[in-house]
Formats: C-alpha cells, structure tokens, sequence
C-alpha cells in the first residue's frame, strides 16, 4: 500500500475530522521519559513516526501501550541510555528524546541525526545550548555522547529560534538545577503545548510561546493526562487542497487560533474562509488568486504548508512567487507539478515563480518527502484525470489517513 490513486478535476465537498497533531505529539511523548512515572497522551496520530516514537521509548525501559484514543506510558524504569541507530536516522523529531535523557538519565548516545531530503539540518543549535547547560558531547565511532555530571541552568541566547533546539532546551531545562533564561526561542504552538504538559506534570515554565522562555528547574514532576491539539499542518492540506480544487469543505477540530498566517493566505488566494469553535469551513469559489509568499518561523507562513499552496497556485489565475525561508531544498514536487503541467521556474534553491494554468493533468508522480508528497496527493485531486503517487511512506509518516480524509471531503483518493 505504498501508492496512493486519484480520479481528479472534482470539486470538493464535504467534513473531514483533523487528527492530532504530529510535532506536538512527539516532544510531549518524549517528555513523558521526565516524568519517572505513568502519562496517558490523548489524541495522539496513529502515524508512522508515532510509532517510532513509541519503539524508541520501549527500547530505553518505558511500557508503552496504545488505548483507543491515545497512548500510555509509565517511564519508570528507564535504563537505556543508546539509541538504536535505525530510529535516529530515520526520524529527525527522535532528536527530543535527548535533551529528556540528558534530563532523566544525564547521558545520551546516539548516532548523528545527518542530513535530510528537504535540507542539511545541522543540529549545531542544540549542542551549543545544551553545552551551556554543563553537557559535553564526545565523538567515538561515529557515534555522539552527551554527558552531564550536574546539569544546570544557564542564559541562552538561541541565534535563530529553532523549534527542536527550544524543546531540548526546555526539556533539559525543566530537569537542570537553577534557572534557564532562554531568549530567541521558537514560538510554534507546539512548543506552548510541550510547556503545557510539562507544567501539568510540575514543571514551571514562564512565557512559552514567546521568544522569551523562563524555566524554573529542578522541581518534582509526576504523570500528567494531557490531550493533544489537533495538526494545523493537516489542516492546512487539506485546507489549501480546498482552494486549490473549488469547493466547500469543513475541517473539523481544526486549530483556527494556530492558522492566523495561514488563514490568511487562504482568503488573499480567494477562500471564504469561516471561524468557529468546532473548526474551520472554506469555501473556495474556483482558480485560486496568485499571491507573493514568503515562509517564517512561526507566527509567519509555515514552511511545512508551503508546497501546499504551490500545488494550489499550479492552477492560480497568474504569477505567484514563493521564497522559501527555513529549508533549503523544499521545492522537491516542482517537477512532478510540471508533469502535470504546471508552469514554475525555479530560479534558486530558494525562489520559484509559478504561473498559473487553467488545468493540471494527471500524472504518475512519486513522493520524496511527507509534506511534499501530501502536497503531490492534494495535486492529484485538483487534476483532470487519473494520477498516481508512487513513495507515499513518506505521507504516512505524518497523515493517519489521507485518502479517507480526501475521500471525506468528496475526492476520489484510494491506496493501492
Ligand atoms: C520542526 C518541525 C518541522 C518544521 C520545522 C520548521 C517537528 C518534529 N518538526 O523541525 O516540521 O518544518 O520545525 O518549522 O516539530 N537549524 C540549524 N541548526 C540546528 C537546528 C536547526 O541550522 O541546530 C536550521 C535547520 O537546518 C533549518 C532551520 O534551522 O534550516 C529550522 O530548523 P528547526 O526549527 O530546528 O526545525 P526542526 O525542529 O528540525
């Protein structure tokens, strides 16, 4: 099931429930390995990297179980401090669990994250911070070693505010002695939602979600419930799939008050867009407007929706322009959009011109990447005609279920 085929060109119709969220789902479970006791974690997306997720966290001592709208874990007995080389390799967010080992255990081994398709991602952010905590990092056999003999708080300036070295900050933070100052931090809801939790299990963490955060160490924390926000990069799909389509659709759950910028976008393309507390109603009226995005850390245009609005802007009524802020390779589906016929020049790894066409026909298209590859599907769903999209383990690594989410919103989407 590793290919996804779609009858395309149909206006869209219909409710789609929005799953839990993915970057929030990972650094609260990895969080859970502070807690030296049992979490229950609601609302958490049964994804591939979830799943990794969970084998990481078995694999260092914790009982992990799944019940029917969430996951336990009771971390107890946390022996291990390796992680096995395949989980860190293959998922970039297993990177959490070590500033939560540092904070648990006071020693991490670990193979070396590397690069990724959509860019180098150096992890350069997250040493220099944790080094500032009393960890030194050591290198033997390929393999990185952080150590701690007392990890302690300290003043962080982050140079540019990296979502995943603000969590390890934090993480690390919450278990130090002493008090951790950190300026330029990330402010992604997701990083709100990683203090909630740890504050409902007795952390004091002050001004998450600004780029100023205050972490106040060394306190005792117990296990927690927690429910997990529903994904706004979801939402986003198929919100984007909406206006790039035609159409009508309501997106249950989805997290309006996390989408500002998004939102934003959707309605300067042409959407109607409609607020509520149950989610968020689009209506979109037919070729989506062209429009000049640039992506940003949060609050500004997320990189992880921006081959979205590509896909839609395909089959704009004009010239978009799009730069791309925080990756450096992430314009991987522009020759798959060209087989569909689409009309984008790249003219750097971080700009593309796209002008708008009447119609995108289906094409045999393969996914390199998760949001790229999701971005590939939504195209499929705008085209005349048939498409198939070849790689799609990548989509399942962040979308429960994609096909039956379109299909819920009246496309023709199955896996084959
Ligand atoms: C997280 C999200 C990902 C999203 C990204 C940016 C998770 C699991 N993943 O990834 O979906 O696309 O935020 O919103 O939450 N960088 C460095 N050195 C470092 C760390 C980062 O140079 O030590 C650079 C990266 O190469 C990249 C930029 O900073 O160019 C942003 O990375 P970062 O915010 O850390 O993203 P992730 O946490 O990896």
């Amino acid at each position: 099931m590793d290919s996804i085929r779609i009858q395309g060109g149909i206006c869209l119709q219909g409710k789609a429930r929005i799953q839990g969220s993915k970057n929030a789902s990972l650094p609260v479970l990895a969080a859970t390995l502070l807690v030296g006791e049992g979490s229950y974690i609601g609302n958490c997306p049964r994804i591939a990297d979830v799943h990794s997720m969970v084998s990481l966290l078995k694999s260092l001592g914790c009982a992990v179980y799944w019940q029917e709208t969430g996951i336990v874990v009771d971390s107890s007995n946390v022996g291990k401090r390796e992680m096995p080389k395949e989980a860190v390799r293959g998922m970039r967010s297993s990177l959490c669990l070590l500033g939560a080992l540092l904070g648990r255990c006071g020693e991490v081994i670990m193979e070396y994250p590397g690069g990724c398709v959509i860019g180098e991602r150096p992890i350069d952010l997250h040493m220099s911070a944790l080094a500032q905590m009393g960890v030194e990092f050591t290198q033997t056999d390929g393999k990185i070693r952080a150590a701690a003999n007392s990890l302690h708080g300290a003043c962080i300036d982050l140079p540019f505010p990296s979502v995943g070295a603000t969590e390890n900050i934090i993480l690390a933070g919450v278990a130090a002695e002493g008090e951790t100052i950190l300026t330029g931090a990330a402010r992604e809801p997701e990083i709100l939602t990683l203090s909630r939790f740890l504050c409902r299990c007795g952390a004091c963490i002050e001004g998450a979600g600004s780029s100023r955060v205050v972490i106040h160490g060394g306190k005792r924390l117990y296990g927690a419930d927690f429910w997990v926000p529903a994904d706004r990069i979801v939402a986003g799909t198929y919100l984007f799939g909406c206006i790039g389509a035609g159409g009508n659709v309501f997106l249950e759950h989805a997290p309006a008050e996390e989408m500002e910028a998004v939102l934003l976008t959707a309605e300067q393309m042409g959407g109607h867009v409609c607020v509520s507390e149950e989610g968020i109603y689009v209506q979109a009226p037919g070729r989506p407007f062209p429009v000049d995005l640039v992506t940003a850390p949060y609050p500004g245009f997320p990189t992880d929706l921006q081959s979205a609005v590509l896909a839609a802007e395909a089959r704009g009524m004009g010239c978009t322009h799009i730069e791309e802020t925080i990756f450096e390779n992430r314009f991987r589906i522009v020759e798959d959009l060209r087989k569909m016929g689409a009309c984008i020049e790249q003219s750097d790894a971080r700009h593309v011109t796209v002008q708008g066409v009447e119609t995108l026909r289906g094409a045999r298209l393969t996914a390199g990447e998760l949001r790229g590859g999701a971005a590939l599907v939504a195209a499929g769903v705008m085209a005349q005609g048939a498409s198939f999209v070849g790689g799609c383990s990548y989509i399942y690594r962040g979308y429960e279920n994609i096909c039956r989410d379109f299909r819920e919103l009246g496309a023709r989407v199955t896996s084959v």
